[in-house]
């Protein structure tokens, strides 16, 4: 039996400031909801990185990385950047990069590629909108999403990674995936790694985790799904009393 230890991660997007930081580690450290089983990480902006305690047992990420080591592309932030700043996951590919930013699956794959060999942990983020849910296209567009990654990675990029199947429809509108849809969905994604020689070994030991509009009240029911290794987490980890029950749904 494997055992795959709990994520549950917070995406602040562009929002949280110092105070939110403070009390949500504060409120994460003494409720000693981290675990063997369970971990805990926060992704802010980047203005926060540097306000992180490091004492925290919550661990630390970014949102977002450059595919480029150095150089000049204002207003973006490289890989050695955030190392130095003690993060050590990076999320990757969020649906809110690919259409707001036309990040593409190859620009995805680069950052994939740049967060791995910088000894970090990407949280590389797939899903589908809701047109191509409905119009069937969902593991199609998953498969896709995967082999541009493994395309331009190596096996070893992969021992570290997590995935975070997110779908569209289900991002911040309230509506989430029912957990039988969520699990059917990440049993896909694990079978179709297991499909790839890059990633067959580590398929069965990859975090997969759920996001889209995770809550406290359907925590518990998305969680306990076989496939189901944990959340990405937007709106409701926002507020440290959500963040808190969702940790505990987790245990
Ligand atoms: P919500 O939890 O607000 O739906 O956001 C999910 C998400 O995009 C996490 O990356």
């Amino acid at each position: 039996m494997t055992i795959r230890r709990t994520l549950i991660a917070a995406n602040w997007k562009m929002n949280g400031d110092i105070a939110l930081l403070d009390s949500m580690l504060s409120v994460i450290d003494s409720e000693g909801v981290i675990s063997d089983t369970v971990e805990a990480l926060i992704c802010p902006s980047f203005t926060l990185l540097g306000a992180f305690d490091k004492q925290s047992n919550v661990c630390l990420g970014a949102q977002n990385v450059s595919q480029h080591d150095s150089g000049a592309y204002t207003g973006e932030i490289s890989i050695e950047m955030l190392k130095q700043a003690a993060c050590e996951y990076v999320i990757v590919g969020h649906s809110e990069r690919r259409e707001i930013y036309a990040e593409t699956d190859q620009i995805v794959a680069e950052k994939f590629v740049q967060i791995a060999r910088a000894g970090l942990k990407p949280v590389l983020c797939l899903g589908e909108s809701l047109e191509q849910r409905e119009s069937n296209f969902t593991e199609k567009v998953l498969a896709q999403q995967i082999a541009a990654v493994i395309d331009a990675s190596d096996v070893n990029d992969w021992a570290h990674a997590v995935i975070a199947y997110e779908p569209i429809w289900a991002i911040g509108t309230g509506k989430t995936a029912t957990p039988e849809m969520a699990q059917e969905t990440h049993a896909f994604i694990r079978e179709n790694l297991r499909s790839h020689s890059k990633t067959h070994d580590i398929a069965e030991t990859m975090r997969i985790l759920y996001g889209g509009s995770m809550k406290p009240d359907n925590a518990v029911d998305l969680l306990s799904q076989a496939d189901i290794d944990g959340g990405l987490v937007g709106g409701a980890s926002l507020d440290p009393n959500s963040f808190i029950s969702i940790l505990k749904a987790a245990s």
